[in-house]
């Protein structure tokens, strides 16, 4: 198969490579998957107003996020269960992301302990993503392990109270396959369910309300990022609470069918974050376009989802570097054709 020159390639050869239970739940959303597609589309819509007779014969792609430099304003979001992409799961991305000098978020349904992820790249930039219990103790012992482990902040997901209805894993249905495992829980999850996701049983929280990021708060050490936020009241909300940024996103529309996109929300939310804390944006991102039209919209930094996922199936962590690759190269290209030589210059101007 040649090389593939875009992410949908990689998609398209990473599907070759999956079974197609595992394939439907990395690629997946909730119910019509309206959502999933109109993130992507809501990015693809807006135009972009490029400035010409710029001298773009140097670029630089350099930034960063709460202290951490970054090779380019890309975050690696937390997706669960990368072993079933490559054998050497979530350990393979976090070398990638190292080498590429971009930040790795590690999910709480991680198939590798955090202490191993952490130990594969030592020099790596890591968040850590919480799932909060009601049982505060699991999520105590998680938030100080990460710190241990030398995670730099929880980032809180606030946006799946109980799992989205993904009806391609209840077709199939969906079951983790044997042996691998949500390393971080005790809790055994059911080999498959007619009417329910074996995910679930991880994601199970509907009582997690405000109260409990207040918690998060006071039981971490470390900074604490909300992700999930589509709106200005929340955001708003989540900075009175003291937190260190704000994560717009939807879940890549594996929760709430129909939610806005997140292009569609990004605004209300950089106006509402007043520049005081960075703004993360996922869901759709695809191209170095994407990219820069998240950072002309006020964004610090633009996260993925799925593509990462893409790579690991293609070819693990050079898989992963490859796609890393591509987009900041894309983004480089779009920044000298736009008529940014930083990403500084990157403004709101360039936006239709
Ligand atoms: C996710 N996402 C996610 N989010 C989270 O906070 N904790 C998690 O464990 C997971 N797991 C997960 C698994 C898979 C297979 C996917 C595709 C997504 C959501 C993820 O962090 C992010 O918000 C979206 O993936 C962004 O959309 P794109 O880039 O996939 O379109
Ligand atoms: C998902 C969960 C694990 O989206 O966040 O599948």
């Amino acid at each position: 198969m040649p090389e593939p020159l875009n992410v949908d390639e990689f998609e398209a050869a990473a599907r070759a490579r999956l079974t197609e239970p595992v394939y439907d739940y990395y690629a997946g959303g909730a119910e019509d998957e309206v959502t999933v597609r109109e993130n992507r589309a809501a990015f693809q819509r807006i135009g972009l107003r490029y400035r010409v007779l710029v001298d773009v014969s140097e670029r630089d792609t350099t930034s960063s996020i709460l202290g951490t430099p970054l090779s380019f304003p890309v975050i690696l979001a937390p997706t669960a269960l990368h072993r079933m992409a490559h054998a050497e799961g979530e350990a393979a991305t976090a070398r990638a992301a190292a080498a590429a000098g971009v930040l790795m978020t590690l999910s709480s349904i991680s198939s590798t302990p955090m202490e191993d992820v952490a130990a594969a790249a030592p020099g790596g930039a890591k968040w850590f993503q919480l799932y909060h219990y009601s049982n505060r103790e699991i999520s105590e012992e998680l938030i100080s392990r990460a710190h241990v482990a030398g995670y730099e902040a929880i980032v809180l997901t606030a946006d799946a109270p109980l799992l989205g209805r993904r009806e391609r894993d209840l077709r199939h249905p969906f079951a983790i396959p044997d042996g691998i495992e949500a390393v971080h829980f005790k809790i055994r999850p059911r080999t498959s369910g007619v009417n329910d996701s074996p995910l679930s049983d991880f994601l199970n929280q509907p009582s997690i309300n405000w109260t409990d990021l207040e918690w998060v708060h006071a039981a971490s050490p470390l900074p604490v990022l909300v992700k999930g936020i589509v709106r200005a009241d929340d955001a708003k909300r989540a900075l009175d609470e003291g937190c260190a940024g704000i994560w717009v996103s939807n879940h890549g529309g594996r929760q709430l069918d129909t939610s806005i996109p997140t292009a569609s929300a990004l605004p209300e939310i950089v106006a509402a974050a007043e520049g005081r804390v960075p703004v993360i944006v996922d869901g759709g991102i695809r191209r170095g376009t994407d990219i820069l039209k998240a950072l002309a919209m006020g964004a610090t930094a633009a996260a993925i989802g799925r593509p990462q996922l893409w790579g690991l199936a293609v070819g693990g962590q050079v898989g992963v570097e490859k796609v890393l690759e591509l987009l900041r190269e894309e983004l480089s290209l779009a920044m000298a054709l736009a008529g940014c030589r930083t990403i500084g210059e990157i403004d709101a101007s360039l936006i239709a």
